[in-house]
């Protein structure tokens, strides 16, 4: 397992060009397979999240070429249909490539994605979604094996806003036959950029970032070029590095107006933010206040993925915090490391009371998912001495160089 070493105490101050979203880029690339043909999607963030879908990409038969920040996927010899078990296992996430494979394909099989640290991760709302459209689905001994003589659009109501469901079920409906309309479709950015993607390629997708999705079907789809979104969590992250240091810090290449719960929380706590068209500028106090209450939502609530960052800023601040996470069931690991690090918090299951703590001291932590990572690494920015986080393997699933980033901007940070 990988080290980080961070010697607490300095402030993070500086200038951030923050990377492609992750929760974007993963469902484009599995869009890509849907077009015979060559694609190019630039600001690719190197994660390994994206080394893991290129080789599902690669292990389809399609040919991807990695230069920097852009991937060229050549899909014109694509030959399989199928996502091996080790692969689904390694990323839940490949679930999204469903959708792709059946709309490509008309048949595919992959795994049971299984759940993954931070909960469960069922996939029964994709699942009737699929057979709603004409699908025959046979789950057994672990696999999904998924056939349709023809794919019908239809009036498809999800019981609760997934993001995942709601990607597959538009990359399903773009070459279905007839029209499909999503209610209660989940209103992610993310879903927005896919939404602009598939458009790009030919398809017809309106609504996108509204809770109805239409999509009427079209008969063939063109690979293109297309620039991703940047990543509203990685930003936030940084924000809370930087926050918890009392320091400035200016990101560029950003959306304001995707993160405006998260930028309200950031306000509440006593930071002065500065948003323009793409650059956010924060001044943070030398000790931030805490939030009453904050509950991850669907957006564009507070989300789920900035929780645990946030909760290493609520651990220093003045007064008590309350953290109520509504998304998953267990998104609270990073608590038992913080609380190594002095943090004073109560867990009572899906709330955590923090009682913010004049300071923090480095310790030997432990991260167990990619979220509760970042929170560690913001803890320790600002923690007294040095703290060891073990596991970046999580930690870079997300964050892409997080260390060249924020020794960048001041801080003591290396790979052990
Ligand atoms: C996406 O996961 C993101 N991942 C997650 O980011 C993010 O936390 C989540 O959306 C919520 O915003 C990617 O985009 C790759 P959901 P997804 O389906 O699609 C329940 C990160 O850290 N549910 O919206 O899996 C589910 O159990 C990751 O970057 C069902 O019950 O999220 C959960 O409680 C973590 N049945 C809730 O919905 C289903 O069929 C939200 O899940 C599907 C979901």
């Amino acid at each position: 397992m990988g080290k980080l070493v961070i010697d607490g105490g300095e402030r993070i101050s500086g200038e951030i060009c923050v990377q492609g979203a992750k929760n974007a880029v993963l469902p484009i690339l599995a869009a890509t397979v849907m077009a015979d043909g060559i694609s190019v999607i630039q600001n690719c963030p190197k994660l390994r999240d994206v080394d893991k879908t290129t080789l599902v990409l690669e292990r389809l038969g399609s040919k991807v070429v990695r230069d920097g920040n852009t991937v060229t996927v050549d899909t014109r010899d694509m030959y399989d249909c199928e996502i091996c078990e080790d692969l689904m296992r390694e990323m839940r996430s490949s679930i999204i490539f469903l959708g792709a494979i059946i709309s490509r394909c008309k048949k595919a099989v992959v795994s049971m994605p299984g759940g993954c640290p931070i909960g469960l991760r069922p996939i029964d709302l994709h699942l009737k979604a699929l057979r709603q459209m004409g699908v025959e689905i046979r789950e057994e001994h672990g696999y999904i094996k998924c056939y349709a003589s023809k794919l019908t659009g239809g009036n498809i109501h999800l019981d609760f806003p997934s993001v995942g469901a709601t990607e597959n079920i538009m990359l399903a409906a773009v070459c279905a036959d007839g029209t499909t309309t999503i209610s209660n479709a989940a209103r992610e950015p993310e879903i927005v950029d896919l939404g602009n993607f598939l458009n790009k390629m030919g398809a017809r997708v309106s609504g996108v970032g509204t809770s109805v999705i239409t999509i009427e079907g079209v008969k063939k789809l063109q690979s293109v070029e297309y620039t991703i979104m940047p990543d509203r969590i990685v930003a936030a992250t940084y924000l809370a590095a930087s926050a918890i240091t009392g320091g400035e810090i200016c990101l560029t290449k950003v959306n304001p107006q995707d993160m405006g719960a998260m930028l309200h929380v950031l306000s509440e706590m006593g930071v002065r933010l500065r948003c323009e068209k793409d650059r956010i500028t924060q001044l943070a106090p030398k000790r931030l206040k805490s939030i009453h209450t904050v509950r991850t939502m669907p957006y564009p609530g507070f989300p789920t993925d900035i929780q645990s960052p946030f909760m290493s800023l609520a651990a220093m601040a003045k007064g008590t915090s309350v953290f109520i996470e509504n998304i998953f069931e267990n998104r609270f690991q990073h608590v038992d490391e913080l609380t190594r690090m002095g943090a004073d918090i109560k867990v009572e299951g899906r709330s955590a009371v923090v009682r913010g703590v004049n300071s923090l001291e480095g310790a030997n932590v432990v991260a167990r998912e990619l979220r509760g990572g970042a929170a560690l690494v913001v803890a320790a920015l600002a923690a007294s001495g040095t703290t060891v986080i073990t596991g970046t393997e999580f930690i870079d699933r997300g964050y892409e160089n997080i260390e060249k980033y924020l020794s960048d901007c001041g801080a003591k940070i290396r790979r052990g």
